[in-house]
């Protein structure tokens, strides 16, 4: 039998689409967001207009991570990461095909009962009216009148509001995930109507000067996920007691000595599950991130510190391996869909049995410090000193001080926190200042030019430093670019003084910067440099600059080197063993 994953891509195969591999889950040059948190984020570009080299019907399985759901984990259908099941129309079809596919797949190809579906349709607001015409699309499947909600734009817009970029409003389907009796009437706030697909008709970007421009294209967007979806095929209520979960749940069942079925167990048991199966994804993608205090490093330090906290209150022996026979589970369950984790085996487990070891030292000590702040407290609130003493003494994650004292009827003074966290962490700024929401990426003409750069400073380091050096990652903001590159030894002042005078030389060269489309062979034969070459499909973009540089990228780019102004070299340090960071800016 065909799984789930399978099943899906060969539907919509069917429907016209072209299948497209997962992107990583760190967004590659968008510094405005951490991770990719779902499968059309990789591919704004092409909402905004972009031509796709696959055509305009594309399917994929992404890979997503969220930390706007962390303190929704605990539940029985939350998650950190997910596998995101999307399809996309750039410009081609819309609602009616949209629609019409997403209820034939449920029902014909999962043979779900229309009986246990439901849907909302967005109520209309100023932008866009009352969207009628997907409400009767569905009518004309048979999806009855009262099974039919129509919300506002905090349910159905997608992403939200708020967030730059392509938007628009959606459509969701709920599943009846009980097996009581399913009511005639829907009502989305009851929990046991589950939202497992969202499609999302993409018609407006989201401009920071606040207004909605209509994008050139119709488009759609549309995401299932796994996880809900394997729950409902497989008949329970509950994500963690599918095949994706209920082995690693019996485990820690075994490691701790107690039931998931006792409630008191079941939050924590779900946590430590749904962590350690986001850190082994993060850590084990290609751009290698290991726990560390910015970024998406913090973020893998509070699941991981998160976890263990859990793992404790459980009674488990936080000093043995837990960790890594959990993680080793998922690794074996994921690596089939993401190969890069088996590659990656070794430092995951390395990375996660290192930040153990620097935590659980001083869990023991922090948590008899916090016993000890509450009992003095005056008032139901822990002040923000006392919070950044357990964070910056005790390793404690606000979310985690938050998290004990809200165990214990108490509040934080998380406002406090921040501004002292932020007077004493520079580095952990841009971590700290939002973007763990996920916004979406906008690319102005300095990250543009930046980008370009990344290119030149990757074909001089390899004049300079010789053909080992590969990107590893890099992140650009409108002030400054980093570059990760794999190289073995710190840079000498004149290796580095090389590099920079090579680019300059680029640049003063005004090299001509080329869009070329040509299938993953030709483009690698041809020599073409590639980050990540799995996630790319068979017909490929490559920017081609003058005789110097050729790598697979989506853009965009400067037309000319000699746009670009001075380059120049700010830091070199350490990224990760093997790794090398370049800081670099654009006078
Ligand atoms: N991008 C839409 C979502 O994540 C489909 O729900």
């Amino acid at each position: 039998m065909l799984d789930l994953k399978e099943k899906y891509l060969s539907f919509f195969k069917s429907k016209g689409h072209v299948i497209i591999p997962s992107s990583s889950v760190i967004p590659e040059n968008d510094p405005t967001c951490l991770f990719n948190t779902a499968g059309m984020q990789p591919l704004i570009p092409y909402l905004k207009g972009a031509k796709h080299p696959l055509g305009t019907r594309l399917v994929d399985v992404q890979k997503c991570f969220r930390t706007n759901d962390l303190d929704s984990v605990g539940d029985s259908y939350h998650h950190t990461f997910f596998d995101m099941l999307f399809n996309l129309s750039l410009g081609d079809y819309f609602k009616k095909e949209s629609i019409s596919w997403s209820f034939e797949f449920l029902t014909k190809i999962l043979n779900i009962p229309v009986s246990k579906l439901a849907v909302t349709v967005f109520k209309g607001n100023d932008l866009v009216g009352k969207d009628e015409e997907s409400a009767s699309i569905w009518k004309s499947l048979g999806i009855k009148e009262e099974r039919i909600a129509f919300l506002g734009e905090d349910d159905n817009w997608w992403p939200n509001m708020e967030l730059l970029g392509p938007c628009g409003p959606d459509t969701e389907i709920f599943y009846f995930r009980s097996d009581e009796e399913v009511p005639e009437v829907f009502d989305p706030s009851d929990k046991r109507w589950v939202e497992i697909w969202n499609n999302v008709f993409m018609q407006y970007n989201h401009l920071e000067n606040n207004t909605f421009e209509p994008l050139k294209n119709k488009n759609v967007d549309t995401g299932m996920g796994v996880e809900r979806v394997t729950a409902v095929l497989e008949n329970v209520d509950d994500n963690y007691k599918t095949s994706l979960f209920k082995d690693v749940i019996k485990k820690i069942e075994e490691l701790s000595g107690l039931s998931y079925e006792d409630d008191n167990n079941k939050a924590s048991m779900r946590i430590i599950a749904d962590h350690y199966r986001s850190v082994v994804v993060i850590c084990g993608d290609d751009a290698l991130i290991k726990p560390s205090n910015t970024d998406q490093g913090y973020v893998v330090r509070r699941l991981i510190r998160r976890a263990i906290r859990h793992a404790r209150k459980l009674n488990m022996d936080v000093n043995s391996d837990f960790d890594l026979v959990i993680c080793k589970m998922f690794i074996d369950k994921l690596k089939g869909t993401y190969k890069e984790l088996e590659r990656n085996e070794k430092i995951i487990l390395e990375e996660i049995s290192l930040e153990k070891k620097k935590f659980v030292k001083s869990l023991e000590t922090g948590l008899k410090e916090f016993d000890k702040i509450v009992s003095r407290l005056s008032s139901r609130v822990i002040d923000a000193s006392n919070a950044f003493k357990l964070y910056d003494t005790y390793g404690f994650p606000l979310e985690l001080t938050v998290e004990l004292a809200r165990e214990k009827g108490i509040k934080v003074d998380e406002e406090g926190f921040k501004v002292k966290f932020m007077e004493h962490q520079e580095k952990s700024r841009q971590g700290a200042a939002g973007k763990f929401k996920g916004g979406l990426a906008s690319t102005g003409e300095m990250e543009t030019k930046y980008h370009t750069a990344t290119h030149l400073l990757n074909a001089a380091l390899k004049v300079v430093l010789g053909d080992h050096v590969h990107q590893k990652g890099s992140n650009i903001t409108v002030e400054r670019m980093r570059f990760d590159f794999s190289h073995d030894s710190k840079m000498t002042s004149e290796e580095l003084k090389r590099t920079e005078d090579l680019v300059n030389e680029y640049i003063s060269r005004s090299l001509e910067v080329e869009k070329l489309e040509m299938n993953k062979e030709e483009a690698l034969k041809m020599g073409a440099e590639a980050m990540f070459i799995e996630k790319y499909g068979d017909v490929v973009t490559v920017y081609k600059i003058g005789d110097i540089s050729k790598e697979l990228c989506g853009g965009p780019h400067v037309s000319n080197t000699s746009e670009l102004g001075h380059f120049k070299i700010t830091k070199e340090e350490a990224s990760s063993a093997g790794v090398r960071r370049i800081k670099a800016i654009l006078e």
